[in-house]
């Protein structure tokens, strides 16, 4: 019979609770510090694309639309560095294109395509058409019908209160561009708005 002896060495941590937990926690910790701040303070992720201009109230209209009727569930903005995604979408997605994005709207979930690439590839009143029912263009289409957005009118003086909030997030809206938001917006509606927003999405990088 083999004499018992003290566990020592990394025997005593696997044979501890306490210090497994205590040194799992620690490991995972640095590893995760040691990944996630260098992206606070790299240019490639902090710094705009050139080319790249904060949304104009219609588009940021648009996206508020966007997120409240949930596009995000179906459709991803993150085109992946793959070539069956470029082939299909376009240039990947790079993330100086987000900067002006709170909060981005990357998603994983695809049961559309990816959007990020959309801007320009279709005209206006295509979707104009597709949103009041994807069925009059797409036969086989199951993304929902958004007609109401067509009789929704914006609210101009919702405007410069957004603007003002995503510059204390780093956003470089002027005073004057602040003033001028709620203008811009004017007898427009929700679908003016969204599709303004799906037209400039991922239109900085060609
Ligand atoms: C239930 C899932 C679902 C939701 C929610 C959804 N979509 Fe879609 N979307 C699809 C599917 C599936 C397609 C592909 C068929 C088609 O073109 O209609 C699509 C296609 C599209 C296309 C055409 C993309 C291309 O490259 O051809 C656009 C633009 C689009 N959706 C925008 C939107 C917007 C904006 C919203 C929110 C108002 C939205 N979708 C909500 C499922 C969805």
């Amino acid at each position: 019979m083999a004499t018992p002896h003290a566990p020592a060495g990394h025997e005593r941590i696997e044979t501890s609770n306490f210090l497994m937990i205590v040194l799992i926690l620690l490991t995972v910790a640095v590893g995760g510090i040691v990944e996630i701040v260098p992206l606070y303070f790299q240019r490639s992720t902090t710094q705009a694309v050139p080319g790249l201009k904060p949304y104009d109230a219609l588009q940021l209209a648009g996206r508020d639309v966007y997120i409240r009727e949930g596009c995000y569930n179906c459709h991803s903005q993150m085109i992946r560095p793959l070539r069956a995604e470029t082939l299909r979408y376009g240039h990947y997605s790079t993330a100086g294109e987000f900067v002006y994005d709170h909060p981005f709207q990357w998603g994983s979930k695809r049961t559309g395509p990816d959007l990020h690439r959309v801007g320009g590839k279709y005209s206006d009143e295509w979707h104009r058409i597709h949103l009041l029912n994807p069925r009059d263009l797409v036969p086989e289409s199951n993304m929902p019908a958004y007609p109401w957005l067509a009789t929704n009118n914006l609210v101009p003086a919702d405007m410069a209160p957004k603007f003002r909030a995503l510059r204390t997030l780093g956003v470089p809206y002027s005073d004057d561009e602040i003033a001028k938001a709620g203008e811009a917006v004017k007898g427009k509606t929700e679908l003016d708005a969204l599709i303004a927003y799906l037209q400039v999405m991922g239109t900085a990088v060609k």
